[in-house]
């Protein structure tokens, strides 16, 4: 949110619209523009960008390509979030690529950042709602700046299992 403050202001004015000052936003809530605000940091971030390791359970055929029981397959989940052909500027931050034109949440089915199929992500649901409850709650209650001396945002992330971003600075202000 340091890097679009202008989306930020627009995630505070949805739920301030939607929740009120005076409660605190639920689960329940029906933000669209702030769910796809989540989804995007997900799509773009790609916070699983490997998935975990799967493993052929029986000799296939995919493609044209000869898997052998036992091989390794590793879904290559950032690499689906980052695909030119499924996404307009797949590197440019917009919500707006979540939203139809009611302004209603659309999902699509190249958007696995909890993986796809029968063994995927056990914790979806609690993660998804952790996600939103975290999200809205920092957003409700404080705003997020870039302090005008610190170095530039980098997108940079760690390498591993999971992509965290490199230290950065912030300044938080309670609203
Ligand atoms: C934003 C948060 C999260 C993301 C992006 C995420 C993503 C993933 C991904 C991509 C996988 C690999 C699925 C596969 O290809 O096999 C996975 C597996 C798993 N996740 Fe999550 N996860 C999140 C949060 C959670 C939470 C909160 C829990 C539990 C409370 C959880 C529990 C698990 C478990 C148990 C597996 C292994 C499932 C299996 O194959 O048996 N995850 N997660």
């Amino acid at each position: 949110m340091i890097a679009y403050p202008d989306i930020q202001s627009r995630v505070q004015y949805e739920i301030d619209s939607v929740v009120g000052r005076n409660s605190l936003p639920r689960v329940n809530d029906k933000l669209p523009f702030t769910e796809a605000t989540i989804m995007e940091v997900q799509r773009i971030a790609s916070t699983v960008p490997m998935g975990v390791p799967h493993a052929a359970a029986a000799d296939t055929t995919l493609r044209g390509y000869f898997i052998p029981k036992g091989t390794m397959i590793l879904s290559n989940l950032w690499a689906i979030h980052h695909d030119q052909d499924t996404w307009d500027e797949p590197e440019k931050f917009k919500p707006e690529r979540f939203l139809d034109s009611k302004g209603d949440v659309c999902y699509r089915n190249e958007y696995v950042p909890f993986s796809t199929g029968r063994r995927a992500c056990l914790g979806e649901n609690l993660a998804k709602m952790e996600l939103f409850v975290y999200f809205t709650h920092l957003l409700h209650q404080f705003s997020f700046k870039k302090p005008d001396a610190s170095p530039p945002i980098t997108f940079e992330s760690t390498f591993g299992t999971t992509n965290a971003p490199l230290p950065y600075e912030l300044i938080v202000t309670k609203r």
